[in-house]
């Protein structure tokens, strides 16, 4: 099979803080309210997104850590129930998740292609980690479509951040080749933050939104700065300063997700579309859309 594309690309933080604000019947903590501007981001995006009938997608965690490469998710159905360690007062999380094994496997098989270090996760009883499961359910809560998960490497840490930015890269590229010989219409998700400094303290009451602001103002500007290249095309110099902002700002993008989605895209020159921006816990988080069908109909 051939021609499948990528519709679309995601940066699709993952707070379970999102998650829990929505009340949503998988989670058990109940919530009043919170973060409505990122939450109506993700719901504008979602419905951005969903229109492409996308079939499958495909997301890159910085929560499934593997030290020996990069591991893929690859048994047809996980089911459990995921509780995120710093925050089980707000994520305890049934999950249902099909995953595309097919284009798995030829996404695993073209990361061995370039030569990077790769391995099919086959454990039935693995559970899957919660910064998955919280972009997936924020970008399509139905889950009525496949995923394939990809876990980050500690490239970053374990040969500096250059050396994992450029393996990413990589990652990214041999993702895009699999999915265009899969024939799949596949939407990348890049499930991380942006600034990553966070309070060390709780409110009482999580969702009390008069205790939620910018961590310090340098976060913000480097948040500031990365979105406006977004807006304006400029995937190739996010990818140019993307070691340095991810030193400055403490970014999440340290474990590769925005390094590996930019490559898979192919450094798209179209603007991208910020729904929304704001902070959890002090950290700056946007949902960002690259609609590269849309791109493709107005250049
Ligand atoms: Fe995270």
């Amino acid at each position: 099979m051939s021609g499948g594309r990528i519709v679309a690309g995601v940066l699709a933080p993952h707070p379970p803080h999102l998650v829990y604000a929505e009340n949503p019947p998988q989670n058990e903590p109940r919530a009043e309210c919170g973060w409505e501007m990122l939450r109506w981001g993700y719901e504008r995006c979602r419905r951005s997104v969903l229109a492409l009938e996308p079939d499958v997608f495909v997301v890159h965690s910085p929560h499934w850590k593997t030290t020996q490469g990069t591991h893929v998710l690859g048994v047809p159905h996980f089911s459990g129930l995921s509780v995120d360690p710093i925050f089980p007062n707000l994520f305890r999380y049934r999950y249902e998740i099909d995953v595309d094994v097919e284009l798995a496997e030829a996404i695993h098989h073209a990361i061995e292609e370039d030569g990077l270090v790769a391995k099919v996760m086959r454990n039935p009883n693995f559970r899957v980690d919660y910064g998955t499961i919280a972009s997936c359910h924020l970008m399509n809560p139905a889950w009525d479509v496949p995923i394939v998960g990809l876990s980050s490497s500690t490239a970053f840490y374990d040969f500096g951040d250059d050396v994992g930015h450029e393996e990413m890269i990589s990652l990214g590229h041999a993702t895009r080749r699999a999915i265009e010989r899969s024939g799949r219409r596949a939407v990348v998700l890049s499930s991380c933050s942006l600034s990553h400094r966070h309070f060390t303290h709780e409110s009482e009451t999580p969702e009390d939104m008069s205790r939620e602001h910018v961590y310090h103002h340098g976060q913000y500007l480097w948040d500031m700065r990365l979105l406006d290249h977004m807006r304006r095309g400029r995937t190739r110099q996010i990818a140019d300063e993307m070691v340095d902002f991810t030193r400055q700002a403490t970014a999440e993008t340290k474990e590769g997700s925005l390094s590996w989605m930019l490559a898979a895209m192919d450094f798209p020159t179209g603007p991208a579309e910020v729904h929304a921006y704001g902070t959890v816990i002090g950290t700056g988080n946007a949902v960002v859309e690259w609609n590269l069908e849309r791109a493709e109909v107005t250049r």
